[in-house]
């Protein structure tokens, strides 16, 4: 019997990983409480937006997508606001777009179910949970998008707040799952015909096991011997709490993957003093040099911030002159975002917008280069991929090496690789961001 108009959903996801992973989770659920997934806000009786309000371009995404859709309502079409926006900014969203239905923090996602009946019945739902609940959202309903890798979460929450950051506030304190439940649900998926796992966090190396049984480099080894998984990635690393144990476990566990992404922010000392980031550019870098003395070579990436209030133009030149000296695989730049709560949006001597995009611009030409070069050096090597799709246009498939570099790739002689498998590539282009080979049979 086909579902019910109102029991259709059409979800919208913004954000980090961690969103994008739960809302797997909160499309399960939806699902097992009778709900049918669609593509197109036309078809969905619930539309609902998993929000992001790391910086205020986010945020304001979700209040225009709701202001597009306003008229739908008419229609009995209902709305619910999700994430990181919000927790944030709680009831004031039914004031500001009064066709809201639910407002729902990520901590609040494990009583879905009875706010599913709340809305339904015409009522307003809200789950607000403030900071300081101790549970983690762990259900059996995840529907994962990708049959082959999929996002394990094995901590959520951040007790580090940085002076730029809105997390703690939006995600509650920290919160480990039993590595028990970690690798059950690993084995699950190995189960299933998973083959890569990205384990979660947005501190992943704060993780406490609170079983006691595994430190979190044990765990990453652990999880990356479940028979049947060939690739284990993790993000987000905090320098502070990155121990030489996490690079031994990937010099000696193959199916670690070489990459781990390292958000340094600043090259800066007196920066990341102000931001509190709890590190110096010295230990920061001696970080790095655990990760070039490895016997396997490690990709290094990370994310920077420019215009942090009082940055100076001699501390933006520490932060391109550290972009030099760790020859970075891969950056994410961002301007400084002020955001409500955070002790950074109190500080004086704000910069210009037009001075934070000159920053980022100069960053970001900087990174290309090395980009370039760093790239360049891989020509005529030969690389495990992962296929991960086909580009028809170019009759070239996508693939993903260890390291996370995109290889865009032709199979000789009429082979046909299938998504999912992993194959040998050796590389005969190289782009600042890709790299481009040829199929080895
Ligand atoms: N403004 C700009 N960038 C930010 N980030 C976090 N908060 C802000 C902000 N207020 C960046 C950091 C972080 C990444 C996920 O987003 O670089 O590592
Ligand atoms: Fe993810 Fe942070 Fe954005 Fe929330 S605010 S979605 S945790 S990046």
């Amino acid at each position: 019997m086909p579902a019910a108009p109102s029991k259709t959903f059409y979800l919208e996801t913004f954000g980090c990983q961690m969103n994008v992973h739960d809302s797997e989770k909160v499309i399960g659920t939806l699902i097992s409480q009778g709900y049918r997934q669609v593509s197109t806000v036309e078809d969905a009786g619930l539309i609902l937006y998993n929000t992001c309000s790391i910086r205020d371009k986010a945020e304001q995404k979700v209040f225009h997508r709701l202001a597009d859709y306003k008229k739908l309502q008419a229609q009995g079409k209902k709305f619910a606001v999700l994430g990181c926006v919000a927790q944030q900014e709680g009831e004031k969203i039914f004031e500001r777009a009064p066709h809201v239905s639910m407002v729902c923090g990520s901590a609040s996602y494990r009583n879905l179910p009875q706010m599913l009946v709340q809305i339904e019945a015409g009522k307003r739902a809200t789950g607000l949970d403030d900071r300081e609940t101790d549970e983690c959202f762990e259900t059996e309903f995840t529907s994962r998008s990708n049959p082959h890798r999929g996002y394990i979460t094995i901590i959520e929450g951040c007790d580090k707040f940085c002076a730029y950051c809105v997390v703690p506030f939006t995600r509650g304190k920290e919160r480990s799952r039993t590595s028990g439940s970690v690798l059950a649900e690993a084995r699950q998926m190995a189960d299933l015909g998973y083959s890569e796992i990205q384990l979660l966090g947005q501190n992943v190396n704060s993780y406490k096991d609170p079983a006691g049984k595994c430190s979190f480099a044990e765990l990453l080894a652990a999880v990356a011997e479940v028979p049947g998984i060939k690739r284990v990635r993790f993000t987000t690393s905090h320098p502070r709490d990155f121990g030489p144990d996490i690079v031994q476990a990937i010099e000696s566990v193959p199916t670690l993957c070489d990459h781990v992404h390292l958000p340094v922010q600043s090259g800066s000392t007196r920066v990341l003093d102000a931001m509190q980031r709890l590190y110096t550019r010295e230990q920061y870098l001696e970080r790095i040099s655990w990760m070039k003395a490895a016997k396997r070579e490690i990709s290094i990436t990370t994310d920077i911030i420019v215009g942090f209030p009082g940055e100076t133009e001699s501390e933006f030149q520490e932060t391109l002159s550290l972009l030099d000296e760790v020859q970075y695989d891969g950056i994410f730049g961002f301007k400084f975002s002020p955001r409500p709560n955070t002790p950074a949006l109190k500080l004086e001597d704000a910069i210009p917008d037009a001075e934070k995009a000159r920053r980022l611009t100069a960053l970001q030409e900087k990174q290309r280069d090395i980009q370039m070069r760093k790239n360049a050096s891989n020509l005529g090597r030969v690389f495990e991929v992962m296929v991960e799709g086909k580009n028809e246009a170019r009759a070239q498939w996508i693939g993903r090496t260890s390291q996370n570099k995109v290889m865009n790739f032709k199979a000789p002689n009429g082979a046909v690789p299938e998504v999912g498998v992993y194959v040998s590539v050796v590389t005969t282009a190289t782009f600042p961001n890709s790299l481009a080979g040829e199929m080895v049979i």
